[in-house]
Parts: structure tokens; C-alpha cells; sequence
């Protein structure tokens, strides 16, 4: 079990790690909070043992923020001796306990076990939680890799609770199937579920769209209408791309999360709505919080919780159980894949990612003639791997001469009278060229 201690009073640090290093625990340290944090988003931590006072970040923000990065972790935070308050607050922040200053160590050592205690039961759940549905998922996926399973678990844990998650990701990665994911794993899953695609609105119908108008609230609002935060009342609203939301609309977004409440455009009285919400951007809004081009308000409100999906070519273990998956979603008859196709699929880079790989195969599936895909069939982009196209131009000249002859081949059945007339060069040429790169049937 890792412990992280978090103390500015380097004796204090060094006291406390020691006594539990003794006790033969995992520790790390950090002097103030932003290191802390630092090391929470970066390795495995199971518990923190925080000091409350400490310059710069306050304990309670700390609390709060490792809280947001890694909901499970069990925070004991360290008060001053008698101070009123600090105790009742921090337990509301979600720490496990609180320990006063001087600390007894028997007493850390009384609690530090109780956690761990604790936490095997709570692993033995988890674990069978996740052995029973792994099949059992409320929507059809496809996840093999660890990240991906990383990914599940942390959309089936953030589905029980009620913040705000905000889902990262390149294109086509899978962020609204996540975002669905943890909608139908919530408790709000007979709720509905409802999307806006903050690219899509225009500006001028944003809040209509949002909070809906009354019947004559502006020219052409002929009928009363609904928004989409009354549609998905007791449900999941799904903010997507919410990062292309214009920087003027996002205070009135903010105002209407934070408060619970909207009116419809053109109406006097405004209405309590109970959602949850669920984002997704491929942007960088952090980075563009920094920068000034998303609200930083907005920002936190929206990151409460946050998942990130890494991009397919960083999980390339993925592919082939995708590749089966998705053929045995579009291919009417079955389809095999022979080995050197499944290698092309597993070794390309897929900038759309999971969405690029899906339309390859329906691509694939229809145009395929045999029952079996070679790599003839795929798509030119992916039977040219980087190293032979980032070359100097006379050898990617011939790599494409060489891929070309052998598509004709494969083609017209290795019948070079027709493979040659297909490129438009006599068979003499044909032969000369085959033997030159060493193609063989
Ligand atoms: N793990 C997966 N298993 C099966 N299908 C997947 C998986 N991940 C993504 N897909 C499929 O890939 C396509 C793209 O996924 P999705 O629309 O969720 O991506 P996105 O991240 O929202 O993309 P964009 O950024 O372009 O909006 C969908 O058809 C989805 O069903
Ligand atoms: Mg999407």
C-alpha cells in the first residue's frame, strides 16, 4: 500500500515517513500541495496523510483536488490541536479521518491499518463486480487493453456518484460511447439522455436550444418549446465538444449547472432541473483556460471528474478484438482476416482512431470479394507504413511501383497478361519488374 505524506515541516515529513517506512509501508513525500497533486495524478497512491496548515495551497483545496483526481483514495488529514471546525470540514471534503497535532503515532498506525483493512474488502467487491459484468456491459464495446480497462472501471466507479465528468480524448476515440457508457451504469440510467453538440447550435439559438422559449418569446418561436436541460430532467445531459463553445454563451452554461435551475427564454420564472453532467472535448481546456479562451470557472466546474481516452495507436492491443468486433457487426456472411491484413490493421496509426478503424472494416467487408481479407483489400494508407513513405522520393517511388504491381496481380488472380494490361506496361516490362523486387505469387 503507498502512502504519500504531505507536510511544509521538513522535520515533521521526515518523522512520520520514517515511522512508516519502519512499519514496512510504501512512502512517498511532498512539502507543499501542488507537489502533492503532482505525485496523486502520476503514481498510485492509496492513502494521504496531509498536514492541514500549510503555506500557498490550503489543506482543504488540496483535499478537495486529490479527491477530483482519484475519488478512492483515503485522506487522513493532520488539524491543529483544538481547533474547532477544521475536523467536521474536512470529513465534508471526503477525508477518511483526522489525526491532531502532536500525532500519536500509535494511534496513525491504529488507523493506517484500519484502511488498509478496508481497502482489501473493498478490492475483493470490486474485483468480483468487475469479473461478473465484464461481459455483461450495458452497451456492446470492445476494450482488451489495460487502458481501456482502466477507462471502464473508472466509468463504472464515476457512474455512482453525482459530479460532473468531463471526457478527453482525440477524435474517434470513443468519448460519447463512454459518455453513454456511464449514463446507462448510473443511477440515472431510465433517465434520459440527452446530447448537444456545442459545435453544432448556432450562437443566436444557443439558449433557446439550452433552456427552450415560450410560444412568441422572439420572431419565429411560433410554439412554447423545451430545452435540453428540461429534456433530460432526472437524466444525463452530454455537453459534447464543449470546447467550441463561444466564450460570451459559457457564463450563462456555468450559471445555469451551478444553480440548478433554468428559465425558458421569453419566461419570467425559472425551474429546477435535476441533471448530471457529462462533457466531452478533444481540445485542451485546461490549456485553453490558461490562455483565456475558456472560462476557468467553467473549466472546474465541468473537470470535477475527468476520464481520458488515449488514442488507438497507443493501445494497439485493442485492434485485433476491434477488428473481430466490428466485423461481426457489418460482414453479412462470415469474413476471415489472413495474418499479413491483421498485421497492416495493427501497425497503422489511425488519426481518426477507433472511428477510422470502423470505417475501414465496413469499407472492407462490402467491396471484399472472398471470404477471406488480404492486404489488397485495405485501404492504400495502410498498406504503406511510415518508414518506406517517410524515406527519399526514388524509394517511395518503388515501394508504390512494387505495392502496385502486386495489387494488380492479386487482382486478376496472378494472370500477368491481364495484370499488365490492367497497369498499362507490356508483360515483358511486367516480368522484369517482378523479378527486380522479388514478387512472387
Ligand atoms: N471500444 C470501442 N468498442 C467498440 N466501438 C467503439 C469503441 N470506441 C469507439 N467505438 C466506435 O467508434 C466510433 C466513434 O466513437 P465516438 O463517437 O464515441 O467517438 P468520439 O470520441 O465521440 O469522436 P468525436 O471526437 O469525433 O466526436 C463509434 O461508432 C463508436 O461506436
Ligand atoms: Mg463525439
Amino acid at each position: 500500500m503507498n502512502i504519500l505524506v504531505v507536510d511544509d515541516e521538513q522535520e515533521q515529513l521526515d518523522m512520520l515517513a520514517g515511522f512508516l517506512k519502519h512499519q514496512g509501508y510504501e512512502v512517498v513525500t511532498a512539502c507543499d500541495g501542488q507537489a502533492a497533486l503532482r505525485i496523486v495524478k502520476d503514481s498510485p497512491v492509496s492513502v494521504v496523510l496531509l498536514d492541514h496548515r500549510m503555506p500557498g495551497m490550503t489543506g482543504d483545496e488540496v483535499l478537495e483536488r486529490i479527491m477530483a483526481i482519484n475519488p478512492l483514495i483515503k485522506a487522513i488529514m493532520i488539524t491543529a490541536y483544538g481547533e474547532v471546525g477544521t475536523a467536521v470540514r474536512v470529513m465534508q471534503l471526503g477525508a477518511v479521518d483526522f489525526l491532531e497535532k502532536p500525532v500519536d503515532l500509535s494511534l496513525l498506525l491504529q488507523k493506517i491499518q484500519e484502511i488498509e483493512g478496508a481497502l482489501e474488502v473493498e478490492q475483493d467487491v470490486q474485483e468480483v463486480v468487475e469479473q461478473v459484468s465484464e461481459s455483461g456491459l450495458p452497451i456492446r464495446m470492445s476494450a482488451k487493453s489495460r487502458a481501456m480497462q482502466e477507462v471502464i472501471s473508472m466509468a463504472r466507479r464515476v457512474a455512482q456518484s453525482p459530479w460532473p465528468v468531463l471526457i478527453r480524448g482525440e477524435t474517434g476515440t470513443g468519448k460519447e460511447l463512454i459518455a453513454r457508457l456511464i449514463h446507462s451504469l448510473s443511477p440515472r440510467s431510465q433517465g434520459p439522455f440527452i446530447e448537444v453538440n456545442c459545435a453544432a447550435i448556432p450562437e443566436n439559438l444557443f439558449e433557446s436550444e439550452l433552456f427552450g422559449h415560450e410560444k412568441g418569446a422572439f420572431t419565429g418561436a411560433i410554439n412554447q418549446r423545451k430545452g435540453r436541460f428540461e429534456l433530460a430532467n432526472g437524466g444525463s445531459l452530454f455537453l459534447d465538444e464543449v470546447g467550441e463553445l463561444p466564450l460570451f454563451l459559457q457564463p450563462k452554461l456555468l450559471r445555469a449547472i451551478q444553480e440548478g435551475r433554468i428559465a425558458r427564454v421569453g419566461s419570467e420564472k425559472d425551474m429546477a432541473v435535476d441533471i448530471r453532467i457529462l462533457s466531452a472535448t478533444n481540445r485542451n481546456l485546461k490549456g485553453m483556460a490558461a490562455d483565456g479562451r475558456f472560462r476557468e470557472d467553467l473549466y472546474y466546474r465541468l473537470n470535477v471528474l475527468e476520464i481520458e481516452i488515449p488514442p488507438l495507436r497507443e493501445r494497439r492491443e485493442d485492434i485485433p478484438a476491434l477488428v473481430e468486433f466490428f466485423l461481426s457487426r457489418y460482414a453479412s456472411r462470415p469474413v476471415q482476416i489472413s495474418p499479413e491484413a491483421m498485421d497492416l490493421l495493427v501497425k497503422y496509426s489511425y488519426p481518426g482512431n477507433v472511428r477510422e478503424l470502423e470505417h475501414v472494416l465496413q469499407r472492407v467487408v462490402t467491396m471484399s470479394r472472398g471470404g477471406v481479407i488480404r492486404p489488397v483489400d485495405l485501404p492504400a494508407e495502410l498498406r504503406s507504413t511510415s518508414a518506406e513513405m517517410n524515406g527519399p522520393l526514388v524509394q517511395r517511388l518503388e515501394f508504390m511501383e512494387l505495392q502496385m504491381i502486386r495489387d494488380a496481380l492479386e487482382r486478376h488472380d496472378w494472370v500477368q497478361t491481364r495484370a499488365a494490361e490492367a497497369l498499362g506496361i507490356s508483360e515483358r516490362v511486367l516480368r522484369y519488374k517482378m523479378a527486380k523486387y522479388g514478387i512472387k505469387k
